[in-house]
């Protein structure tokens, strides 16, 4: 293994002063290169065998890859370094990228599920985590955070996102930035960050992942855009382009998106890197006749680096030589990448030796926590939950009891099955063997067979409570993993059905990558408790909330819809000119009155979301009361504090999420019946009270008029400090 020295003498002129400098340091470089040499810096492969193969190695040696994605191990990533770092004519060091979206080898609850803990610290401490393993690893850029905001729960990749709402997906989307990155990208333990998929990506036409993505500036720019330009301020590396069209135009070939807005508007000076496939995608796209003219576009747009496919390597010199792509263009994609490289220290650094991260205890209790903090308690009729100490025996049931992969859900390419604890290994261990009686009663989420019924129904009988394991598996969210139903599939109703029938009181614990529907299971259970996939800690995690080690915190990050019909439904909508009211629930159709009224509704079902965003239940009793707004104007360049008094009125201690929304009842583009615009978790001891504050400027209230331009008017606001987004204390106050 070659050693510090070799890879300092190596480019001794460059590394005089690691760090200082890097511009001067990029340009002494750039003006070193052949123009292959800096095509190949913008080239970044897949494929690369274990061992390093021989063809692989040459290519690495002439400066044909500036980087692999997912690919080799660590001893691999080592040998590939090396070489590059030694053997290649300008020592320029590869750049491993890899997706590492919700921990490494320490599995984290999928990014939605994070979002529900509504904790920006934990967030960025899985994120520091997943970080440091995957450095150990040699990995030193992850493809996250995934900052699309997602509203359609049938997109698989909503199980990556952050959620429906700008202000919880830019706070955690920054908390992932900084968690990746650190304090220095310099430091070892520091990886890379990439806000994608820029953008719009998550509202892909009906749900179908890479469809259509339609969305007015005015829109996009309200809800799209903020998630990235947080990511952005909180010094995100890299951008990645996503694999939509965005109001006909492919988002890898996308000038707006690309230079106008990144580069111009928010003088971004990181890297931006296509998708897998995207540049040549636009060619299915019709945006291009083939590869040569989408390299042209894409180069055009500003796509620094291509993902996987070679329509750079392939037709770039030939541009240049033409004259169709001017060299300028590819020295400032070239610089981006060289900056990164010097700016995560890569220059600087020995040659990295092999090594294998491993899950330890600290790293499985934050695990732990994060899966804590993410469970939305949904239901809990009659206090069955916690379960109490007269519950001797309990059955545990379900396909998802006792599956690690499910649990780890997507994008846990490194994540060891050995490694994850169930619910049902759990229990085992805090109740012992004898109390717990286990049928899985379907062998996976879509089985359709019921022959393990009858076990799954003695093991009911047989015990005090019946806890069961309902959702979805690992492969049913994730990307290209969209559906069409909500509900839980396979023979899992029925499976409720034959237990219900036993007669136990029936606690419903769902693990799954999106929201799903599944209002006459929730019916028929006692308790209803929303895991997501929570990772490699989900068993422990689970079982101490239900027998009540801990108080569930978590709150849903997204609506949760009654029927897929009701798709896209989210909280910060716009009123229309005939809202329907409270008074017009339940009057479904089937009812043999005349559906009354001719409001904004269905006649099919209720208009109101089957659980609300912001929504989650816990052990005790949060009273609000007492709402201030301190100032009964708001002037232009000051602020406003409104405040409220939470209080815990039950026996454990628990943690409230409160939250702060606001709405600007009359305006010149109308604004949503509520906006998000802080919040808070708040610790309390049984029977302590807190008074919470929060402090808005005009800038909070601030919108984009129909110029584009963003802007406050003078009128009168509404605020709320609730406990979801359709509750709540309110008040009001004039912005002038
Ligand atoms: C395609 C996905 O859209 C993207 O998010 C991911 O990072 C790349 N593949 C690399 O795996």
């Amino acid at each position: 293994m070659c050693s510090a020295a070799t890879a300092l003498l190596a480019g001794a002129v460059l590394l005089a002063q690691p760090q200082a400098n890097i511009e001067s340091r990029v340009e002494a470089l750039l003006s070193r290169m052949t123009l292959q040499e800096k095509i190949g810096q913008m080239s970044q492969s897949t494929s690369m065998a274990t061992p390093v193969s021989d063809a692989i190695k040459a290519e690495i040696r002439v400066g044909r890859w500036g980087s692999f994605l997912n690919a080799g191990s660590p001893a691999d990533r080592a040998e590939a370094q090396r070489i590059a770092m030694t053997e290649s004519r300008l020592r320029i060091p590869l750049l491993f990228g890899r997706d590492v979206i919700h921990g490494y080898k320490t599995i984290f609850p999928i990014p939605l599920a994070q979002a529900a803990t509504w904790d920006p610290d934990v967030v960025e401490q899985a994120a520091r985590l997943a970080a440091r393993e995957a450095s150990e690893e040699g990995i030193r850029w992850t493809f996250a955070p995934m900052v699309d905001i997602a509203r359609d729960p049938r997109w698989g990749r909503v199980a990556e996102s952050l959620g429906e709402d700008p202000r919880l997906g830019s706070t955690l989307a920054a908390a992932m930035v900084r968690g990746f990155q650190g304090k220095s990208l310099a430091d070892d333990e520091s990886v890379a960050a990439c806000a994608k998929h820029f953008a719009a990506y998550g509202t892909a036409e009906a749900g179908r992942d890479y469809n259509s993505a339609w969305i007015p500036e005015l829109l996009l720019r309200e809800v799209y855009l903020p998630p990235f330009k947080a990511a952005r301020d909180a010094g995100v590396a890299t951008f990645m382009t996503a694999f939509n069209t965005l109001n006909g135009v492919p988002a890898t070939g996308n000038r707006f998106l690309l230079r106008d807005i990144l580069r111009s508007e928010w003088k971004y000076d990181g890297m931006v890197v296509s998708d897998y496939n995207a540049i040549t995608e636009m060619i299915p796209h019709a945006f291009a006749r083939g590869p040569r003219e989408a390299a042209r576009k894409a180069a055009d747009a500003g796509v620094d680096m291509e993902m996987v496919s070679t329509a750079y390597s392939e037709n770039l010199k030939s541009l240049v030589d033409s004259g169709e792509v001017n060299i300028a263009e590819i020295d400032g994609a070239v610089r981006n990448i060289l900056r990164l490289k010097f700016r995560l220290g890569l220059f600087d650094k020995p040659i990295p030796t092999p090594a294998n991260a491993v899950p330890t205890p600290s790293s499985l209790e934050l695990a732990e926590r994060a899966a804590t903090e993410s469970a939305v308690l949904l239901k809990n009729d009659r206090k069955l939950l916690p379960l109490n100490a007269s519950m001797r025996t309990v059955a545990i049931v379900g396909p998802l009891a006792d599956s690690p992969v499910d649990q780890m859900g997507t994008w846990t390419m490194d994540g060891r099955p050995e490694d994850v604890q169930t619910p049902l290994a759990a229990f085992r261990k805090l109740l012992g063997n004898e109390r717990v009686r286990y049928a899985a009663g379907l062998r996976n989420s879509r089985d359709l067979g019921r022959e393990g019924f009858a076990a799954a129904v003695a093991a009911a009988r047989d015990a005090d409570v019946v806890l069961l394991f309902l959702g979805e598996e690992q492969i049913l969210s994730g990307e290209a993993r969209s559906r069409a139903f909500l509900n839980l599939p396979g023979a899992q109703e029925a499976l409720v059905d034959a237990l219900y029938s036993a007669g136990k009181p029936l606690v419903v614990v769902i693990m799954a990558g999106r929201p799903l529907t599944f209002h006459d299971v929730a019916a028929k259970a006692g308790a209803v408790l929303y895991a997501w996939h929570p990772g490699s800690m989900g068993g422990p995690a689970i079982a101490k909330l239900l027998l009540g080690h801990v108080a569930p915190s978590g709150r849903l990050p997204i609506t949760f819809p009654r029927t897929v019909g009701q798709v896209p439904i989210y909280y910060a909508h716009l009123n229309t000119g005939r809202p329907a009211s409270e008074s017009e629930l339940g009057v479904p159709m089937g009812n043999p009155q005349q559906p009354a009224g001719y409001t904004s509704k269905y006649i099919d079902v209720d208009f109101t979301p089957e659980y609300p965003f912001g929504f989650g239940l816990s052990y005790t009793t949060f009273e609000y009361s007492n709402l201030r707004v301190s100032s009964p104007v708001l002037n232009g360049g000051q602020t406003i504090t409104v405040s409220a008094d939470v209080a815990n009125r039950g026996t454990p201690e628990a943690t409230e999420t409160v939250q702060f929304y606001v709405r600007d009842l009359v305006a010149s583009v109308v604004q949503p019946v509520r906006k998000l615009r802080a919040f808070q978790r708040v610790p309390l001891k049984p029977g302590e009270r807190r008074t919470v504050e929060f402090t808005i400027s005009a800038a909070d209230l601030a919108f984009y008029d129909q110029h584009m331009r963003l802007v406050t008017e003078p009128g009168r606001v509404q605020v709320w400090i609730a406990p979801d987004a359709t509750r709540g204390l309110t008040g009001e106050f004039d912005l002038r």
